[in-house]
């Protein structure tokens, strides 16, 4: 726990914190996203994939632990990051300025954030913690996508997810040193693709699943 709190001290430290773990974030968003992807192929495949993903039992327990944990850590490191931006709001405007100007992902991180895990807690109420003995996976995710507040929903939150990859992914490179002219264009198209891949490979699931399939 001493490293931890040595590392949230300094403000290196917590920038390698938000990366390391928003790394995390995106290895695990874009493995979800090839599960997901399933679903275009129909029930049967998207059921076979749960199947799948449940019979790796203990190792599925042991992911969702580092999930859990990786979250605390960068909800948590973010917030305290946030508040000290608030302090010190002219010299971050400075910072920005000097490190290649404001997106809309760069400009919006806090709220997106925020809103991210609104949409994560709604997310697993639906699809993770239900009861597996009265509907399968397909049932819940076909019940949730009969109703339209929630294709719209769901269609919103993906984007802002989207959004905040778009800023993120290239911003975590540059923290862990990436920051060469080299390699940055690369690494900012990578982000660029990733973040579309989220859009549209999530984003048209629901519209996919409540009018098509
Ligand atoms: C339309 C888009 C999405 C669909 C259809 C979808 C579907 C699902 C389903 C069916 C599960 C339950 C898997 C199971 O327990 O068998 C699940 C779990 C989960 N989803 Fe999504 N998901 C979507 C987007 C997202 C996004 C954008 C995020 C992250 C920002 C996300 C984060 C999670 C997490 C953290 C879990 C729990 C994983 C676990 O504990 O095993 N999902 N999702």
């Amino acid at each position: 726990m001493n490293w931890f709190i040595t590392m949230l001290a300094s403000s290196i430290g917590k920038k390698l914190l938000m990366a390391l773990t928003g790394l995390g974030f995106c290895l695990f968003l874009l493995i979800h996203l090839i599960g997901n992807l399933t679903l275009y192929a129909g029930k049967e495949l998207f059921l076979s994939y749960v199947e799948h993903l449940h019979a790796l039992g203990p190792l599925i327990r042991v992911a969702e632990f580092g999930l859990l944990t990786f979250a605390v850590i960068h909800i948590s490191t973010g917030l305290i990051l946030f508040w000290q931006n608030l302090q010190a709001r002219p010299v971050r405007y400075q910072v920005n300025r000097n490190a290649g100007g404001r997106s809309i992902g760069s400009a919006t991180m806090p709220y997106t954030g925020v809103l991210i895990v609104l949409f994560v807690v709604v997310h697993l109420l639906n699809f993770h913690f239900i009861d597996h003995s009265l509907q399968t996976v397909f049932q819940a995710v076909d019940a949730t996508f009969a109703m339209l507040p929630y294709v719209v929903f769901y269609t919103v939150a993906v984007i802002i997810v989207a959004i905040h990859v778009s800023h993120g992914f290239w911003s975590l490179f540059q923290t862990l040193g990436a920051n060469h002219p080299k390699y940055m264009p690369g690494i900012k198209k990578l982000g660029i693709v990733l973040s579309i891949l989220v859009a549209a490979g999530f984003g048209l699931i629901p519209a996919y699943v409540s009018f098509i399939m």
